[in-house]
């Protein structure tokens, strides 16, 4: 059996839900794969938790520690680079929310563990737009792993089958359909609604945040987009050489050509490699029902990779949400141990 000390910086959603699920399916994991997957420290804002027994995290889950008795247990005086101990190597888990330009806090937190020998799985996109080639380096140089499954589609396995089972193969173009909130409105006024009736539907079922416009800028899509495209194409392309088209600009009357002629307007998200160089865009386009991600509906997902030898290879479907988010972690960790 294979002892593996996790460290968790984040405890909002999605770091939760990733504790949540490796209590549930420690034992499976054990006997399955011969990891046992431990908690050593969890960070939040607020301090540390040594995880010495697991009652006190699940108290937590659950709701049964008074809330004041809670805060004491996170003990401010604690840093990361403390619990990271070189030669204890073990992997860091990252669930912060960084920004997107400079990819802080969550850059540090990972340059952090790679540099101390420690592997590192994130769902945060921040550090992985700003410093993904530093990153992939030192990960390298140090013979550890960096999985960002969870920040990439999380749940939507699209990152796995570009590096890995697409390996060998001359990636020309990648396409997606990679934000749930921006697809789910566009599904609606396909329906017939309007923007602002799609985006009210969309936030009364908690698939939009309060504040959409990460979303509906098309910002997410373009983040994701690079994110896959610059691993699997082997590319260093900036959130700056996108071009990005909002979906906030898209027409009732635009939507209802595009019906009439059997065809779906989707936020696509395209890199492709040409003649004439590298082209990247997320914007609208018109799908007819022979594009392999013309069914892609509602908050669903989907990205085709279009291959040299391999010919057109689309992922779709996948769960959008914390738990789903949580999965793509657990997943990138089994896959660093077992080979
Ligand atoms: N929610 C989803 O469905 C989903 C899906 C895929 C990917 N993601 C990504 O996953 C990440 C986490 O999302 P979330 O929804 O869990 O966010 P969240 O609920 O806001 O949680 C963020 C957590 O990070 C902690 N944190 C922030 N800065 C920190 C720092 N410097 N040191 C230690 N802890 C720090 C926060 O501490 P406090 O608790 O003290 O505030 C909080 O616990 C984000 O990058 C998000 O984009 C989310």
């Amino acid at each position: 059996m294979k002892k593996v000390d996790i460290v968790l910086v984040g405890f909002g959603n999605v770091g939760r839900e990733f504790v949540r699920l490796v209590i549930e399916k420690q034992e499976v994991i054990r006997q399955r794969h011969g990891l046992d997957l431990r908690f050593r420290t969890i960070f939040r804002t607020t301090g540390s938790l040594m995880v010495k027994s697991q009652s006190p995290i699940e108290g937590i889950l659950a709701g049964t520690i008074p809330p004041g008795r809670e805060a004491a247990l996170w003990n401010p005086a604690v840093r990361l680079p403390q619990v990271l101990a070189p030669g204890a190597r073990g992997v860091l888990v990252e669930c912060a929310s960084s920004d997107i330009r400079t990819g802080e806090p969550g850059l540090e937190i990972i340059r952090t563990a790679l540099s101390r020998g420690w592997h590192a799985v994130t769902a945060d996109k921040g550090p992985l737009v700003a410093g993904l080639g530093e990153l992939r380096k030192t990960a390298a140089r140090k013979g550890l792993t960096l999985g960002s499954s969870g920040a990439a589609g999380a749940a939507l396995p699209a990152l796995d089958v570009g590096l890995r089972s697409l390996a060998g193969t001359e990636i020309t173009a990648v396409e997606g359909i990679l934000n749930g909130t921006t697809n789910y409105i566009l599904t609606r006024m396909g329906q017939g609604a309007s923007f602002d009736q799609a985006l009210r539907a969309a936030q009364a079922r908690g698939i939009a945040e309060p504040d959409p416009s990460y979303d509906v800028q098309g910002l997410d899509t373009a983040v994701k987009l690079l994110l896959l495209a610059n691993a699997a194409m082997g590319l260093c392309l900036g959130l700056g050489d996108i071009d990005i088209e909002p979906v906030t600009r898209v027409s009732r009357r635009r939507i209802e050509t595009a019906r009439r002629r059997g065809q779906k307007i989707k936020l696509l998200g395209k890199i492709q490699r040409g003649p004439r160089g590298v082209r990247a865009e997320a914007k609208l386009r018109a799908l007819g029902p022979s594009h392999p991600l013309f069914g892609v509906d509602g908050t669903d997902k989907g990205v085709t990779f279009t291959t040299d030898t391999m010919g057109a290879v689309t992922v779709t479907g996948g769960k959008s949400d914390p738990r789903g988010a949580a999965a793509a972690l657990l997943k990138d960790i089994i896959n660093i141990y077992v080979r």
